[in-house]
């Protein structure tokens, strides 16, 4: 399939990019590059640097090149910011996608995989959470991930879209083969953060809450490797229907305590990690952990990473092998 990937410069979408190109598929980037890194983008890719918002620009690329699908990671992905700024939040997630979607419609692309999250679901009352757990999210950047699985859902019936939201859990780790991995700045995902302290690149680092109701007091959460995100995005892609508008939880189905994660992180990289028990954090629930199985009952999807030891090593490989994250920064 000839492929249009916004955000394919970023973490997730950089994994997604590589995986389509091994696997035979013509993929064209656009990212304006601030969060992404040129250098992440796979060699066979063609990076167009510009902005999704960019109606113009977007038109000319989708009426010069006939693309059979769209893969949208383009979003701005900071809880925290998302309340600070709301306004900016639903401008890249929900307006500049309304854009891409009218677009996608006037150029005839029925095809969509859209990188929705489990901050969809806010906080939900049980856990696992599956697809139909009722989806009422508790800040603006989850509400932007709800507006535009509606958009899907409504253009599915309207004009025959054919979409798949796929709700990530948490996304970690690193290419097996050493190439890319996780460099965002600031950087505020888990994993990373132990390993920044391990490098010691932190003097220690904060545990937000050390009294839930979990078996150690600290919150549980799915880690899915980005590889395995990679490849339940190329399966989504390859499955879609025009005109059915579908939607699947994307995790391990396994979760771990923070403190469990600092503690494969200790045993990976031999450091101490020094942490910090700090307050709770208002909005964190305690436990979120994926009932993936629809996925693997309609497209055979099944993760390959499930071992957190596995899954902090490979990122630990990336963090070692680039100190400096990416060198085009
Ligand atoms: N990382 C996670 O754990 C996680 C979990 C759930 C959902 N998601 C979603 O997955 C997607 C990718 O997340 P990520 O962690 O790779 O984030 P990221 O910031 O690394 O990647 C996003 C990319 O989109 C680009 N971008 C942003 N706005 C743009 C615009 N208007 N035009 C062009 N490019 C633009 C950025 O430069 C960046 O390269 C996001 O939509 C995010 O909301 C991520």
């Amino acid at each position: 399939m000839r492929i249009f990937v916004t955000g394919g410069a970023g973490y997730v979408g950089s994994h997604c990019v590589k995986d389509l190109c091994e696997h035979g598929h013509e993929v064209v980037v656009i990212d304006n590059l601030c969060k992404g890194h040129r250098s992440a983008v796979y060699a066979k890719a063609r990076l167009i640097e510009g902005d999704v918002g960019d109606a113009k620009l977007l038109r000319s690329i989708l009426t010069a090149t006939k693309f059979d699908a769209v893969m949208h990671f383009a979003a701005s992905a900071e809880v925290g910011e998302s309340v600070r700024e709301p306004l900016s939040y639903y401008h890249n997630n929900v307006s500049n996608t309304l854009t891409l979607l009218e677009l996608m419609r006037d150029a005839g692309i029925h095809k969509i995989v859209f990188s929705s999250s489990c901050a969809t679901y806010g906080m939900p009352a049980s856990v696992p959470i599956r697809e139909d757990t009722p989806q009422l999210p508790i800040n603006p950047y989850g509400r932007t991930k709800l507006a535009v699985e509606w958009m899907l859902a409504d253009s599915a019936s309207a004009w025959g879209l054919g979409s798949c939201a796929l709700r990530y859990f948490n996304a970690c780790g690193a290419a097996r083969d050493g190439s890319i991995g996780e460099d965002h700045n600031p950087e505020s995902h888990l994993i990373p953060i132990i390993l920044e302290t391990a490098r010691g690149r932190r003097s220690q680092m904060s545990v937000f809450g050390t009294d839930y109701d979990t078996p150690d007091g600290t919150c549980i959460r799915d880690y899915i490797h980005v590889e395995d995100l990679a490849s339940a995005h190329r399966l989504a892609i390859e499955a879609i229907e025009p005109g059915v508008g579908q939607a699947f939880n994307i995790g391990t189905g396994r979760g771990n305590s923070v403190l469990e994660v600092i503690e494969a992180a200790r045993r990976i990289t031999g450091q101490e990690i020094t942490i910090e028990e700090v307050d709770r954090r208002p909005g964190d629930p305690p436990i979120l952990i994926a009932d993936a199985s629809r996925i693997g009952q309609e497209l055979g999807w099944k993760p390959d990473w499930t071992d957190i030891e596995d899954i902090v090593g490979s990122a630990w490989q990336w963090h070692q092998s680039h100190p400096e994250g990416f060198e085009d920064d």
